[in-house]
């Protein structure tokens, strides 16, 4: 069935409204009407019963933190990660999990469903609603498996958010898919595999949750600690706007804005600049690992290919190296010159670049798949590593 979200979601938010000024303040993993239910005090009307009728005066602890979600990412029915499906219907059993607070709540079995596994289509017209976060279920729900494998320990919130931003696929998703290949040979069975949107939580887990593709050899750092007040997602992020507490982040740092922060005395980039924050080297090395990647595919695979960011699966063919996507039939053609080199080093470019927040969720492990991934690309290509001036 097709949802028209917007006025479903003023309706849901009416209804939070209503149910806010009915039990009173709540709290934490109290916004479940089970609660409600139990307790026999709770008045089922909203205005007093005797005057003066004042609503504006009536204290509604809830407002504000509607009117935030209400204005955040989470709450935007129109964005495409909402309403991506709305021309099928019905949003896939494998997409619902993120997509929609009703499929998180199904594949936690916090519906009273089979635990792990969404049951069905979800229909279309849901967002992270508060029910996602808030939600007594979520006490059970101790562990997440994230796409490389690895099991992770999550209490509270967090399960929460690592559920939905920790990506679609890993660096063990490219050893499979590139198993007993010759490294440098192009193999037409390759395509692109995207580590998916918004990964934050896998940037986050670094080394320890293999998000991105390990190199032989090579070690990884781990979990960004960063510092014990900022060790959650929500000791940085409000979360309901989303947006970051700035002010926090002074305690511990001196700097305009989180871009501006760095703390690390070398420069990774070549640049030697350190007045910048850190999240400009990490971006100079993601660039310079871009360009490589495409000289690779023009020298060493022979097909040139094109990243086109707005448009998936983002690589595409250039075969004849002039700067402009092949088209075929009206429709531009996907990159097919994979080579496992080439496409190991795509998709730690991905990842790094697929999280904005990068260089505050765990500069470290961006950096070292951007080395990584430079310095196995630079051998078939003939570039000394030591040239370009990079740390790792
Ligand atoms: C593990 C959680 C997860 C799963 C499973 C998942 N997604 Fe997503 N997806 C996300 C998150 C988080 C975003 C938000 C990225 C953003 O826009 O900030 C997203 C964004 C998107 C977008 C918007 C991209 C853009 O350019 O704005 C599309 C389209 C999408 N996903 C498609 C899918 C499809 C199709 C499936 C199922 C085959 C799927 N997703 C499964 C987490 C997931
Ligand atoms: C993405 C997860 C998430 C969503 C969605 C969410 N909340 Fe929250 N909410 C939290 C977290 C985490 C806290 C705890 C904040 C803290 O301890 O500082 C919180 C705190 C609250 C509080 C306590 C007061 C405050 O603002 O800190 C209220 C009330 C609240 N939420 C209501 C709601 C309502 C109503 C919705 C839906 C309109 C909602 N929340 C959606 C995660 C969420
Ligand atoms: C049910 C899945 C789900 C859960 C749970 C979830 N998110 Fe999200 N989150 C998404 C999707 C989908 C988007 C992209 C929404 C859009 O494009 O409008 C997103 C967007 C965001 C953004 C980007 C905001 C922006 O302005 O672009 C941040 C930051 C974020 N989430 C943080 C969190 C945090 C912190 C938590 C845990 C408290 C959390 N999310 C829980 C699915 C989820
Ligand atoms: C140390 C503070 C900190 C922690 C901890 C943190 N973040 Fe972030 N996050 C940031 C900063 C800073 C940005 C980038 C803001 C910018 O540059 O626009 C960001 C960006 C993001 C974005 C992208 C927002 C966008 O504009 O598209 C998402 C999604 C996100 N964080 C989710 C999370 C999740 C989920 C966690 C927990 C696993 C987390 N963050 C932990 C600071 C933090
Ligand atoms: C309690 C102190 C403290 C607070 C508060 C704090 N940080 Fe940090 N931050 C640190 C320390 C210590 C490091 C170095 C950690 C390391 O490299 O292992 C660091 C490192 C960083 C780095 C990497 C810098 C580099 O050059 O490697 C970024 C980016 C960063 N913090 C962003 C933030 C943001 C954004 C906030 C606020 C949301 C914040 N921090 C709050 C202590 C803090």
């Amino acid at each position: 069935m097709r949802h028209s979200s917007i006025p479903n979601l003023l309706s849901f938010g009416l209804a939070l409204f209503l149910a806010a000024v009915f039990f009173g303040s709540v709290s934490l993993g109290q916004i479940s009407t089970d609660d409600a239910a139990e307790d026999d005090t709770a008045i089922p009307f909203a205005l007093p019963q005797s005057g003066p009728f004042k609503p504006a005066d009536i204290q509604i602890d809830n407002d504000k933190a509607i009117s935030d979600w209400f204005r955040s990412a989470h709450a935007n029915a129109a964005a495409e990660a909402f309403s991506h499906w709305d021309d099928d219907g019905e949003v896939r059993a494998a997409c619902a999990t993120c997509h929609s607070g009703e499929g998180f709540r199904d594949f936690h079995g916090l519906d009273g469903t089979e635990v792990g596994v969404v049951n069905g289509t979800i229909d279309t017209g849901g967002v992270v609603d508060c029910g996602t976060c808030h939600n007594a279920g979520l006490a059970n729900v101790t562990e997440v498996t994230l796409p490389s494998g690895v099991v992770h320990p999550v209490t509270g919130v967090e399960a929460s958010c690592l559920t939905c931003h920790q990506g679609r696929s890993a660096g063990a998703t490219v050893v499979k898919a590139t198993a007993d290949m010759a490294v440098d040979e192009p193999n037409s069975d390759l395509r692109f595999i995207n580590p998916h949107y918004a990964t934050a939580a896998a940037t986050w887990l670094g080394g320890y949750g293999q998000a991105g593709y390990h190199y032989d050899g090579k070690d990884y750092s781990g979990r960004f600690f960063h510092a014990r007040p900022v060790a959650s997602c929500n000791s940085c992020h409000e979360p309901h706007t989303l947006e970051i507490a700035f002010e926090p982040c002074l305690t511990c740092h001196q700097a305009d804005s989180p871009r501006d922060i760095r703390i690390s005395r070398q420069s990774y980039d070549g640049t030697g600049n350190t007045s910048v924050g850190i999240r400009s080297d990490i971006a100079n090395n993601a660039a310079r690992l871009l360009d490589m990647i495409r000289q690779y595919t023009a020298e060493v695979a022979g097909v040139p290919t094109i990243y086109d960011g707005t448009r998936y699966p983002y690589f595409f063919k250039d075969a004849n190296g002039d700067g402009a996507i092949d088209m075929e039939d009206g429709s531009p053609v996907a990159y097919g010159a994979w080579t496992p080199r080439s496409l190991r080093a795509a998709f730690n470019w991905k990842l790094v670049t697929a999280d904005p927040g990068n260089y505050a969720h765990n500069p470290h492990y961006a950096l070292e798949l951007l080395y990584d991934s430079m310095a196995d690309l630079s051998g078939p290509l003939g570039i000394d590593m030591e040239d370009l001036g990079l740390l790792r």
